[in-house]
């Protein structure tokens, strides 16, 4: 499917660089976070707090299979976790090209340090976390992934220029752009 699909880490900018992206190529943007929200009619760390984590993967997972059969040509960002599911990765792949904005742990810090809405960095040390769950999930994130967008110290009209570019240059076979 041609879909445009971004992947990463929280706080890598997929929403910010989603919705950048969607004003360029002019496609509308799905964020699978904000339609498990609407669906379930709560904020994700209510979502957390009330079932858990394990609920909220399956609901991931049920997410993306209504998004093949609804969606064929948008920009679609999706949660940090998203990916860690290998059957996950496999309908990513179904639903278009898949880009990984990598980011370092120090720029992830950055931008998430003062933020509450994300429910796995409420702990003592979320340096030390971001720095584990990095190590862990990078392999993932490369797995699902068409193309790897370094986006460390860019602007985000720099990444998406980035990212259009390889759009256009088409399969996943052609690219040489990461
Ligand atoms: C998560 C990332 C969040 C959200 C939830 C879990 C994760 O999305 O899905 O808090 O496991 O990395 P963002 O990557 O959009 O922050």
């Amino acid at each position: 499917m041609g879909n445009v699909i971004l992947i990463g880490f929280m706080g890598c900018g997929k929403t910010t660089v989603g919705l950048r992206l969607s004003y360029r190529l002019r496609r509308t943007i799905i964020d699978t976070d904000k339609e498990i929200e609407k669906e379930e009619k709560r904020t994700i760390s209510d979502i957390f707090a009330a079932k858990g984590e394990a609920y909220f993967r399956d609901k991931e997972t049920e997410c993306l299979r209504k998004l093949l059969e609804n969606t064929g040509n948008q920009i679609i960002s999706v949660g940090g976790g998203l990916p860690l599911r290998e059957e996950n990765r496999e309908l990513l792949r179904e639903l278009g090209q898949v880009f990984y904005l990598r980011a370092e742990a120090e720029t992830i810090y950055e931008r998430v340090k003062n933020d509450t809405s994300r429910p796995l960095l409420q702990v003592e040390d979320p340096q030390a976390e971001i720095r584990m769950l990095l190590r862990e999930r990078d392999s993932c994130y490369r797995d699902a992934s068409d193309v790897v967008i370094d986006v460390d110290g860019k602007e985000f009209e720099e990444i998406i220029d980035e990212i259009e570019a390889c759009v256009q240059n088409g399969g996943r076979d052609e690219i040489t752009c990461d």
